[in-house]
């Protein structure tokens, strides 16, 4: 597959990009993380694991700023941003691709590009989706189809492209790999592995699959909200 990254930002002088401290969120009365904290290394794969319901999607979404912090604290490069909103997060690179395949179902391949394209090109630029066919060539056979006739894999190309022509700098995946074949998800991965290699760190949560062990450089395991491992990824692999 042919592959391009997005544009790099310099790594931060620590080598932090996140650091989420004593995070404490959840879901009306329930409490899903019970304070959490993580340090994820800038420029890197970090994998957030655990089964289902261990609130691996909790935390992108309170890294992105979708669920509010009760308690505790994030920093991106060492700036607090625990108030700043979710839009302003994504406008400033930090884009998550939820787990539900997150497209303009009735838009075709070419417009659900296109939105983004023109969102996000720099003033005076015309709005291009190259890098984004380039990324994933299968969608340029596909440009007048509606997402929503695709397949799931397609969907899922089609969801990562769009995020990224909005150029990020922080790139949070949650479950890549759900209900793809083996092959597609390991496509996907190895597009992800060069992302992170042209300088964007990227977070993905995924369950134990050998393919999220082997691109990730470091590895946090949560157990009800709680993290229960961090660590090198070799090490889950041989547990
Ligand atoms: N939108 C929501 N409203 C209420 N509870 C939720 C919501 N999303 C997740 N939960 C609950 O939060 C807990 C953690 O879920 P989640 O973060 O989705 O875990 P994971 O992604 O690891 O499967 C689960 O008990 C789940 O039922
Ligand atoms: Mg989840």
């Amino acid at each position: 597959m042919t592959t391009s990254a997005p544009t790099s930002t310099p790594a931060t002088a620590d080598g932090i990009e996140l650091r989420l401290t004593g995070a404490r969120a959840g879901y009306g009365p329930v409490e899903v993380l019970h304070g959490l904290d993580l340090v994820i290394p800038s420029g890197r794969v970090t994998a957030l694991l655990g089964v289902n319901g261990a609130g691996k999607s909790t935390t992108l979404r309170v890294l992105a700023g979708l669920v509010p912090l009760r308690s505790g604290t994030l920093h991106w490069r060492g700036q607090a941003i625990t108030k700043m909103s979710a839009l302003d997060r994504a406008r400033r690179g930090l884009m998550l691709v939820p787990d539900e395949r997150a497209v303009f179902a009735s838009l075709s391949v070419r417009d659900n590009l296109m939105v983004v394209a023109e969102a996000t090109a720099r003033p005076g630029s015309t709005p291009d989706i190259t890098p984004a066919l380039e990324a994933f060539p299968r969608l340029r056979e596909r440009l007048a189809q509606r997402a929503g006739s695709m397949s799931g894999g397609e969907r899922r190309m089609l969801a990562l492209a769009r995020a990224l022509l909005a150029r990020p700098s922080v790139l949070m995946v949650d479950e890549l790999s759900l209900g793809l074949s083996p092959k597609v998800a390991a496509e996907l991965f190895e597009w992800l592995g060069t992302v992170a290699r042209g300088g964007t760190t990227v977070i993905l949560a995924d369950q134990y699959t050998d393919a999220a062990l082997g691109l990730a450089d470091l590895a946090y395991v949560l157990h009800r909200g709680e993290r229960s491992f961090v660590g090198d990824p070799a090490e889950l692999a041989h547990a």
